[in-house]
């Protein structure tokens, strides 16, 4: 004992003690032309630099708007790009230097051709996340050829990050969801297949926030796009998932599958998901419905011919808009932008009850509808975002309309939004196992409410921690 503490003595003493950096690594100011056309307060504009400082800070090395593996490749542009699932552009190995990942991991990006919701070609990014060796199932394989080393394909889609380029979970340092879902999986052996989503990373204004449909397409082409580059590497089959804004992607994947199935899919696991999208904005708090509603008013008018955002929208929110695109803030910033401690309205009375909420109510929505099981939605009874009722209410629905479906629904009593990923950890990776492991779910819809054994008073309800840089390892 004694000798291996003063071993460890002298091994620090020898090392060169750095102070934890307490700054950012950026350092913008607004502008006063910024400050006056957005009208903000002192307060607020020293709020959205330090949250803009913070969301810079955390990309991997350059901004992702200076970052050359966004551009597109020469001679390639938005009007003659190749099919949805071609490949664009491959980083094999990733520079990991500066993301903060768990030791062991590697990263791929690619750029790839998706689709819009209505159907156009898109330039999307992504992500392959690669554990050190794949976890073994018996008999899995490869898109082709025959090897041993056949990674088990999990299809993530992410939460929500932003609307703006720079909000692309593949130049995170944490990949934005970290160890809540793309680090665990990675780490029990699957490689984990992520798209940006469409308009993140790779410019494009608008971006189609919480148009599901379209972010299914991104998850289903990123995964064919891969194999493709992979093809001896990646499983044929695969399994989708996400939790809240990836969460209404993985529903909304399901609901797709039934329409044009994609051979290969195992199964689709929604964490939180977004249903029935306006229900559950109005069970939020004020700050989240308004950066939630700025965020699918900014887009909308990229599906929905007649719609423009000042449907939704105050003048005073149209002008912070403009300045969040503008700086490529991403939520951090627009929460602070949108706050509703301000007392500041940036929704239009009634925006809900407009012919383009109608429209958007109507298309959008997760649940009532046909989808492609076996799934599993988990869902925290607290969620403060994807509001239980309704979730179960969709649930409720969809059961009723198609009761021999493979539904499994477990609700996690006292758990919040995010917190259902670790709350559930244990069900959802047994459950990505079996499908994998070929096992068959029971038809039908099955219930479970699962409670924390111990007082619940006693359980760790939120995040409060970062993941930082150490910078002796830098
Ligand atoms: C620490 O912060 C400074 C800016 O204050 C930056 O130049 C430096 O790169 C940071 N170092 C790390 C390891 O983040
Ligand atoms: C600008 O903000 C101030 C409060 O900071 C408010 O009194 C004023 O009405 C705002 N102007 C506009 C055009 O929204
Ligand atoms: C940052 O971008 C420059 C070109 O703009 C490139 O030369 C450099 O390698 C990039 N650095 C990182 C860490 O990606
Ligand atoms: C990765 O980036 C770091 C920091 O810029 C650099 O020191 C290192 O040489 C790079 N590694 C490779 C393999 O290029
Ligand atoms: C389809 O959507 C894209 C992008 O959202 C848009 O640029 C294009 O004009 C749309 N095409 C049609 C025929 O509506
Ligand atoms: C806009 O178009 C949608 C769908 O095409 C339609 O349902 C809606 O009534 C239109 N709204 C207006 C205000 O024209
Ligand atoms: C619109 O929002 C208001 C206020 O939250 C609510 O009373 C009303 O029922 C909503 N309308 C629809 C169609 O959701
Ligand atoms: C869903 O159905 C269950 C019974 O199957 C019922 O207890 C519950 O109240 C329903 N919830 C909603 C929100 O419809």
């Amino acid at each position: 004992m004694l000798l291996l503490y003063s071993c460890l003595f002298a091994a620090l003493a020898y090392a060169q003690v750095l102070v934890q950096n307490v700054t950012f690594n950026s350092d913008y100011h607004l502008s006063p032309a910024q400050i006056k056309a957005a009208n903000l307060s002192s307060a607020l504009v020293q709020q959205v630099q330090v949250a803009l400082n913070f969301e810079r800070s955390n990309n991997a090395g350059n901004l992702t708007q200076n970052d050359p593996f966004y551009f597109l490749p020469d001679g390639v542009t938005r009007s003659n790009l190749p099919p949805p699932g071609s490949i664009l552009k491959v980083e094999e190995y990733t520079n990991t230097t500066y993301y903060t990942f768990p030791p062991s991991l590697s990263l791929s990006r690619f750029l790839y051709v998706s689709e819009s919701y209505n159907g156009s070609r898109v330039p999307v990014s992504a992500y392959v996340l690669w554990p050190f060796t794949p976890r073994k199932f018996r008999g899995l394989k490869a898109c082709s050829g025959s090897s041993n080393t056949v990674y088990p394909v999990i299809g993530q889609a992410h939460g929500t990050t932003g609307q703006t380029q720079a909000c692309a979970p593949s130049n995170l340092r944490a990949l934005a969801d970290a160890y809540y879902e793309p680090f665990t999986m990675a780490l029990n052996g699957y490689a984990v297949v992520a798209p940006d989503y469409a308009g993140l990373g790779i410019p494009q204004s608008p971006t189609p926030y919480f148009v599901f449909p379209s972010h299914a397409n991104d998850l289903f082409h990123a995964v064919a796009a891969a194999q493709s580059q992979w093809p001896t590497l990646l499983s044929k089959s695969f399994v989708l998932t996400g939790q809240s804004q990836g969460g209404g992607t993985a529903w909304s994947a399901a609901q797709r599958q039934v329409k044009r199935p994609v051979p290969g899919y195992l199964g689709t696991l929604a964490a939180s998901p977004f249903t029935n999208i306006l229900a559950a904005i109005s069970g939020e708090d004020q700050t989240q419905v308004n950066v939630r509603v700025v965020g699918i008013a900014q887009g909308l008018d990229s599906v929905l011919a007649n719609f423009t955002a000042s449907q939704w929208l105050t003048p005073i929110a149209i002008a912070r808009l403009a300045l969040l695109r503008e700086l490529k803030g991403c939520s951090g910033t627009a929460n602070q932008l949108f706050s509703s401690k301000q007392g500041i309205d940036f929704l239009q009375p009634g925006w809900n009850e407009t012919d383009g909420a109608a429209w958007y109510a109507r298309n959008i929505r997760n649940g009532a509808q046909p989808f492609a099981g076996p799934m599993l939605v988990i869902q925290g009874t607290t969620d403060g975002n994807a509001i239980e009722s309704v979730t179960t209410a969709a649930v409720n629905q969809t059961c009723q309309m198609y009761p021999k479906a493979r539904l499994q629904y477990t609700r996690y009593t006292g758990v919040g939004h995010s917190q259902v990923m670790p709350a559930g950890q244990n069900e959802w990776l047994g459950w990505i196992s079996d499908r994998f492991e070929g096992k068959r779910q029971r038809d039908g819809c099955e219930l479970a409410v699962v409670g924390p054994v111990r007082d619940a008073a006693s359980v760790v309800k939120a995040q409060n921690w970062f993941i930082e840089y150490n910078q002796y390892g830098i």
